[in-house]
């Protein structure tokens, strides 16, 4: 894998680099702009390094700093000349610009249909390659969203669509209707995914596998937790950074004694491999069953260089497996059943590792019965 390959997203004709540029950062306007964002100029250097390198797949949003990632984003497409090269994704959900109006938020037609015009204006387009739904509102039906989705293509405001943080029956649901209506498919779902988090293993990957969308992981770093910047073995976390800011580590609660173990072998395997720990810890999303590309975030130059260059190698299996046990999610109900010994007696004792593929998650450890 590598930064002059291009991958198909889920089941659809859109070629993506494996490493998407995350622009959530791009700017210093609202809550968290204001305490993790980046300065113009560094936006604007890492978006000119990321295309440099290659990369096509830019992931913003009507909410990142407050519109202004878009706003930036805008600018810098349009005075490089670039918009037909890149794959331009954006999001819709909340309400960012209208307290006190609740159609001027949610995931219902009136809203998606306001966001996408405010988001093609700040982006300085006339479509959108993938527009996403951001987060669940709880109240829209998915078919709602699927044929509003569908309108906006068939108008030429966006090409693609795709999910990000439902829950999987919802997204189950939205693309099964997709398909029964001739609409606009669902081709991506974007989750939260990295050795930090890794609860989505057991539903999504097998839903995404079988209804062709491909999955973009964010926050691949536990939103810097696995950068290397914050280790155990020098105590406490010191210096600047996202996780050190008042909205970080301890407001996420990320800091506590499962994640210290995790950054501990992450950071013995780094070593043993020679390579630093964000590219360890990139490089093992990017390899998973099911995932398209993993969204990648910088604050400087130096960062993104090393995220870009984490796909040049491959994690041996032994260390795979060490950074996958400290990991390793806890198993929800149902899963504990689709593995042995429900399975074998199902199958009257008969071998089950011949099931056909695609039966079970080949990811996930508790539904791998493989028996003599
Ligand atoms: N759909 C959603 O709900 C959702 C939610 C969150 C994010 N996203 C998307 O995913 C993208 C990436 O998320 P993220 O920024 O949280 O990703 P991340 O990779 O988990 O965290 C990125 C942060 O880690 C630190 N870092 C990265 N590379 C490093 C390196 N080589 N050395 C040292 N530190 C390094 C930097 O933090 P410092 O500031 O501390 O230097 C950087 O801002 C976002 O931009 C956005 O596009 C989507």
């Amino acid at each position: 894998m590598s930064m002059d390959r291009y991958y198909l997203l889920g089941r659809s004709g859109l070629r993506v680099s494996p490493l998407s540029l995350g622009t959530m950062t791009f700017g210093k306007d609202g809550p968290y702009g204001g305490a993790w964002g980046s300065t113009d100029a560094t936006s604007r250097a890492l978006f000119d390094r990321y295309l440099e390198a290659g990369g096509n797949f830019i992931d913003t949003a009507d909410y990142y700093t407050a519109g202004t990632s878009e706003t930036l984003l805008g600018k810098f497409i349009e005075e490089r000349g670039v918009r037909d090269r890149v794959v331009l994704a954006s999001k819709y959900s909340y309400n960012s610009t209208t307290p006190g109006d609740p159609n001027a938020g949610g995931n219902g037609r009136k809203n998606m249909m306001r966001a996408v015009e405010a988001s093609l204006r700040r982006l300085r387009t006339d479509y959108i390659d993938l527009y996403l739904l951001h987060t669940w509102d709880r109240i829209t039906p998915a078919e709602e969203v699927v044929r509003t989705f569908d309108d906006l293509v068939r108008a030429g405001k966006i090409r693609y669509a795709g999910l990000s943080d439902v829950p999987a029956w919802y997204a189950a649901r939205a693309q099964t209707w997709a398909e029964a209506h001739a609409l606009t498919p669902i081709i991506n779902l974007q989750l939260q995914y990295s050795l930090v988090e890794r609860s989505l293993e057991p539903e999504f990957v097998p839903l995404a596998q079988t209804l062709g969308m491909g999955i973009t992981a964010w926050s691949p770093l536990g939103m810097g937790l696995l950068s290397g910047r914050y280790k155990p073995s020098e105590g406490r976390p010191q210096g600047e950074g996202r996780l050190t800011s008042a909205v970080g580590g301890e407001h996420l609660g990320l800091f506590n004694e499962r994640n210290w173990g995790l950054v501990a072998t992450l950071e013995k395997v780094a070593k043993e491999l020679g390579r630093d720990m964000s590219q360890v810890a990139l490089n093992w999303v990017a390899a998973q069953p099911g995932v398209g590309s993993v969204i990648i975030g910088a604050s400087s130059l130096k960062q993104l260089d090393g995220n870009l260059a984490a796909l040049d190698f491959t994690i041996p299996a032994g260390l795979r497996q060490q950074l996958e046990e400290v990991s390793a999610p806890a198993v929800p109900f149902p899963h504990g059943m689709f593995s042995n010994p429900y399975q074998l007696n199902m199958h009257g004792n008969a071998a089950v590792g011949d099931k056909p593929a695609g039966y079970t998650s080949p990811v996930f450890t508790g539904l791998a019965p493989t028996v003599g």
